[in-house]
């Protein structure tokens, strides 16, 4: 019943009407925060201070004000996932809303076990005319960050028997995150100690 044009020009209106509706309903202003960020530091440690950009505020936001945020930008932050989240009160309306983002800090563990009594080297002397000689020294022990500690290889025991020669004992010990500590020390039994 209308012509071609007037019903164009009818639907532009609506469309412009809409736009204008949107506009007016979303001229709330919200808070974007920064994207969650994960970061890691080594086992044992307390923590780490980390830099963050502030929350931008799209909308108008001539009359946003900042009235609390959960850390300062000198918070150290522990292992785990922590929120960090803004508070803005907009003066027209009188409301407040917030963003929010997550940190997470990730204990990774790069310290090998610490091993304590890795024997000295040792010169036993075999008695007269035997090839061999049966040597006890001290296991090596180790302790780790973690609170556990493996024993991963040993190339001899307490109580093998040696031949001449220079032969090297070797005790490595691991950690769950696989680290390594070697200890090693050589028996030598010469010529000179028959
Ligand atoms: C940020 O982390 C929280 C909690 O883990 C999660 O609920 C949210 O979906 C994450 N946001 C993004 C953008 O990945
Ligand atoms: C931490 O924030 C305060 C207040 O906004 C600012 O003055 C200071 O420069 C910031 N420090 C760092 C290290 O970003
Ligand atoms: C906004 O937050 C402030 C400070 O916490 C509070 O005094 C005020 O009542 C809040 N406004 C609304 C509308 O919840
Ligand atoms: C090594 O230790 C074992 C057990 O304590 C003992 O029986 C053996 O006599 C020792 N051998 C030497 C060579 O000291």
């Amino acid at each position: 019943m209308f012509p071609y044009h007037t019903k164009l020009i009818v639907i532009f209106c609506m469309i412009f009407l809409l736009k204008i509706n949107f506009w007016t309903v979303d001229s709330q202003p919200v808070a974007i925060c920064p994207s969650n960020a994960t970061f890691s530091i080594e086992l044992g440690s307390q923590g780490i201070v980390i830099f963050w950009e502030e929350p931008t505020i799209l909308g108008s936001s001539e009359d946003v004000t900042l009235i609390s945020q959960s850390h300062s930008n000198d918070t150290i932050f522990p292992p785990g996932v922590t929120e960090v989240m803004f508070t803005f009160t907009d003066a027209p309306s009188g409301s407040n809303f917030s963003c929010s983002f997550f940190v997470e800090i990730i204990p990774i563990d790069t310290t090998p076990p610490v091993i304590t009594g890795c024997s000295m080297d040792l010169s036993p002397c075999p008695p007269f005319e035997q090839p061999y000689i049966e040597v006890n020294f001290t296991e090596p022990t180790a302790t780790d960050i973690s609170g556990s500690v493996y024993l991963q290889s040993a190339s001899h025991k307490p109580g093998d028997l040696f031949m001449y020669g220079r032969t090297p004992v070797t005790y490595e010990f691991s950690d769950p995150a696989g680290n390594v500590a070697t200890c090693r020390f050589y028996i030598s039994i010469v010529h000179g100690n028959l």
